[in-house]
C-alpha cells in the first residue's frame, strides 16, 4: 500500500516509516520540518535500504495537498503532523488550534475529493477525562482537557468521527498513544526535543550525558507507591508497529474505531531513573521539586482491545526502552545536528 505519512520526518513518523517499509508498504512523507529534520528520513533509508519520497510542505496548505494527491497514487493516510508541546499550547493557543485543526480538516477535504477515505489519526491519552479510574479503556470518559493541545486532539477526534458518520465509505482509526519513549535499536533515529525537554525520558538521557545538571522530580507526595507520578511508557518501535496493525484494520473496515496504544504497565518517575541507571551503567542525579501543574498522579492504559482486535501488543520492556534511548542519545548527542 502507498501510505501518505504526514509529519513523517518527526519522532513517531520516522519510526513508523521504517515499520511500514519492513511490512512491505511504501510511505510517502510530507512534513514542513517545523519540529524535525529531513536527515531523519535519510536515516530511515539507511536502516531499510529504501528511500522515502519526501515533500517539504505544510499540510495546512490545501493547494499543495491537492498537488500531492494528484501526483501520487495514495491508498491511505497516517496523520502525525501537528504541534505537540503542552506548555507552548497554553502560551500560543491559536497557533495550536489553527495548525492542528486546519491540517486535519484540509487533509480530509482533499482526501475526499480524491476518493482516499482511510485515515489513521495520532491521538493521545491526554483526551481522557482526568477523573477516570485506571486503567483507561477506549470507552472511558473523554474531555475535560487541561490545555489547548489536549483540546486539539479531542476536537480532531470529533471531526474525524463526524466525517465517518456522514459518509459511510470512510474508515477512521483513532490511536490514543500513552507515553512514547526510546528509539530505533540501530541508534540512527530517535527524539531530539528543541531546547529544554518537557518530557521525562529525554530529560533523563540529557542529564545522564551531562547536558543537564540534574533532573527535577515533579512531586513525591502523590498517592503512588513511591510518591512520584506513574505513567505507561511505550517503546516507539512498538508504537510504530501498532500503526501497521491499525492499517490492516483500516483497510478491512469502515466507520470509526479507537484504540489505546500502551503497555498497560505503570512506572513511576523514580522507577524510570533507576531503570535507566541500571540498563546503561550511568548516573542520573535528581532533586525532588514541587508538583508540575496539570499533572495527574497515575495514567495507564488497558490495552486489551488493541490486542483482541488488532492482534497487537507491546513487546519491548522497560530495559529496552532505557537502552535504546541511551544508544540514540550517545550516538547523536546533538540529535540530527552535526
Ligand atoms: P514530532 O513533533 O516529532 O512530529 C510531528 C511532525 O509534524 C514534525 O516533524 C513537524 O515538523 C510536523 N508538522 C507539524 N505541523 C505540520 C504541518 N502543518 N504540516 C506539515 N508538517 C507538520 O512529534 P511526535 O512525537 O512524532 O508526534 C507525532 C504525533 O503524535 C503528533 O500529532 C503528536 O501530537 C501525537 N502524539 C505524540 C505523543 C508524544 O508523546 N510524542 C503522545 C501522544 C500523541
Ligand atoms: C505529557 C503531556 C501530555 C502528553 C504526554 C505524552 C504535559 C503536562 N503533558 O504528559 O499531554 O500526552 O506527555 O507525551 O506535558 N517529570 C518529572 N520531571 C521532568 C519531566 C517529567 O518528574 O523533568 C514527571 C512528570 O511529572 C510525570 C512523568 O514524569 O509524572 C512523565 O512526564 P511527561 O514525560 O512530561 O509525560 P506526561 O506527564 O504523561
Amino acid at each position: 500500500m502507498n501510505v501518505l505519512v504526514t509529519g513523517g520526518a518527526g519522532y513517531i513518523g520516522s519510526h513508523t516509516c521504517v515499520e511500514l517499509i519492513e511490512a512491505g508498504h511504501q510511505p510517502i512523507a510530507v512534513d514542513n520540518l517545523v519540529n524535525a529534520s529531513a536527515e531523519s528520513l535519510r536515516r530511515v533509508a539507511q536502516i531499510t535500504g529504501k528511500e522515502v519520497p519526501f515533500i517539504d510542505g505544510d499540510v495546512c496548505d490545501e493547494a499543495l495537498m491537492e498537488k500531492v494527491f494528484s501526483e501520487n497514487e495514495i491508498d491511505c493516510v497516517i496523520h502525525f503532523a501537528g504541534l505537540k508541546a503542552v506548555g507552548e499550547s497554553v502560551e500560543k493557543p491559536l497557533a495550536y488550534y489553527s495548525n492542528n485543526l486546519t491540517s486535519t480538516m484540509n487533509l480530509c477535504r482533499v482526501m475526499g475529493r480524491h476518493g482516499v477515505k482511510k485515515i489513521i489519526f495520532s491521538s493521545s491519552a491526554t483526551v481522557y477525562d482526568r477523573d477516570n479510574t485506571m486503567p483507561l479503556r477506549e470507552d472511558s470518559k473523554i474531555g475535560n482537557c487541561t490545555n489547548p493541545y489536549g483540546w486539539t486532539k479531542f476536537m480532531c477526534e470529533e471531526i474525524l468521527r463526524d466525517v465517518a458518520k456522514a459518509d459511510k465509505e470512510w474508515s477512521v482509526v483513532l490511536l490514543r498513544y500513552f507515553n512514547p519513549v526510546g528509539a530505533h535499536p540501530s541508534g540512527l533515529i530517535g527524539e531530539h526535543p528543541n531546547g529544554i525537554p518537557n518530557n521525562l525520558m529525554p530529560f533523563i538521557s540529557q542529564t545522564a550525558i551531562g547536558k543537564r545538571e540534574k533532573l527535577s522530580v515533579f512531586g513525591n507526595d502523590y498517592p503512588t507507591p513511591d510518591g512520584t507520578g506513574v505513567r505507561d511508557y511505550i517503546h516507539v518501535v512498538d508504537l510504530a508497529k501498532g500503526h501497521v496493525a491499525a492499517m490492516d484494520y483500516l483497510c478491512s473496515h469502515t466507520g470509526e474505531a479507537v484504540f489505546n496504544l500502551g503497555t498497560g504497565n505503570g512506572y513511576s518517575v523514580l522507577d524510570m531513573v533507576k531503570a535507566f541507571e541500571k540498563a546503561n551503567g550511568v548516573k542520573v542525579p535528581y532533586v525532588i521539586a514541587p508538583r508540575r501543574s496539570g499533572d495527574v498522579a497515575v495514567c495507564y492504559a488497558d490495552p486489551a482491545k488493541s490486542a483482541e482486535v488488532l492482534g497487537w501488543h507491546a513487546q519491548y520492556n522497560l530495559e529496552d526502552m532505557c537502552r535504546d534511548t541511551w544508544h540514540w542519545q550517545s550516538m547523536n548527542p546533538n540529535g540530527y545536528d552535526k
